[in-house]
């Protein structure tokens, strides 16, 4: 299958500065692609040249299998963007201003842009405020109508830059839920977040990027592979230890009031249950580890410096 978005060898470089250095990124359709990295390490700047909005220095773009910048604007259409604010008129409503980007949008008929705007509105919570003029609009407001913006139509891929940025609590939770509906609807989603347990929850595929180079793409339940370690819960963490102690293979690495970590060392954890309570230990919770998201980018990331990219 055609993949939704492939860059090969895309980078862009202003000045002295690689902002991004030959990133080979592959979005597949269906994907909720989580798109990490450091401030400045290069995020916006490839969505930017993924939807045409920037040259490349080099490397090739391929966006709903056209090639970009080429014949970018055979495939704009069926493409939804929130890329670092999109520009609002401040004097005008916020419906005033969906209605500007509805008429000059490709498609769409005129009859029914007022229901159009209206649903797109009442999806980001924006409905009830919708007179005020933008510039009267707080920071989450601002950003829910460049989301509004984005859903005006059905969109085969919607690409968004910080979506939840200055969103209250609420605000990112009902956002996600939407996100939620539009991938069930179909729709392939690329987001870049710095709100790594919001990804860790919605994304289904994620790379991480660091100094414009790409240091990670996958499936996010890969990416937060089992560390190999088994936290066990126990009323009697002395008799678990052994247990544990006698077995082959395991190793106890820590023991914390009534928890015991273990490493699996090639012992599976049913085996290491099974141990347990054949030696007579009532297992409360057996806990095999999984690394946050945090923990993954912090360990490629860390490396020390300023994170701009030179
Ligand atoms: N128009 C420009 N002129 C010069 N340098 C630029 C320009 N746009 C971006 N850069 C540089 O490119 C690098 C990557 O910037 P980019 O905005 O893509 O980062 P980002 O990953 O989106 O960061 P953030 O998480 O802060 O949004 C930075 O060093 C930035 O200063
Ligand atoms: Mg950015």
């Amino acid at each position: 299958m055609t993949p939704v978005i492939r860059t090969i060898g895309l980078t862009k470089r202003f000045g002295p500065v690689s902002a991004v250095d030959d990133v080979n990124l592959e979005v597949h359709q269906g994907d909720v692609f989580g798109f990490l990295g450091p401030n400045g390490s290069g995020k916006t700047t490839t969505l930017r040249m993924v939807l045409g909005l920037v040259f490349a220095t080099s490397g090739s773009i391929e966006l709903l299998g056209a090639s970009v910048p080429k014949h970018v604007n055979r495939v704009l259409p069926r493409v939804g963007a929130l890329v670092e604010g999109p520009g609002f008129y401040p004097h005008l409503s916020a419906r005033r201003n969906l209605a500007l980007l509805d008429a000059t949008g490709p498609g769409g008929a005129r009859r029914s842009r007022q229901a159009r705007i209206g649903e797109a509105l009442e999806r980001v919570g924006l409905a009830r405020v919708a007179r005020r003029p933008f510039k009267a609009f707080s920071t989450g407001m601002q950003q829910r109508l460049g989301l509004a913006a984005a859903l005006l139509r059905p969109h085969d891929l919607l690409v968004l830059d910080e979506p939840t940025n200055g969103l209250d609590p609420r605000g990112m939770h009902d956002i996600r839920s939407l996100l939620g509906e539009l991938s069930a609807e179909g729709t392939t989603i690329v987001l870049s977040s710095h709100l790594l347990g919001e990804v860790e929850t919605i994304c289904t595929r994620a790379a991480i990027v660091h100094r414009g180079r790409l240091l990670a793409q996958d499936r996010v339940e890969r990416l937060l592979a089992p560390t190999g370690t088994v936290r066990i819960t126990t009323d009697d963490p002395g008799a678990a230890l052994r247990v544990l102690g006698e077995s082959a293979g395991s190793h106890v690495l820590e023991r914390e009031r009534d928890c015991v970590t273990v490493r699996l060392n090639g012992t599976t954890p049913q085996e290491l249950n099974r141990r347990l309570v054949v030696g007579g230990v009532a297992v409360g919770e057996l806990v095999v580890e999984r690394p946050k998201l945090e923990d993954v980018f912090l360990r490629l990331t860390e490396r020390g410096g300023a994170d701009v990219p030179r």
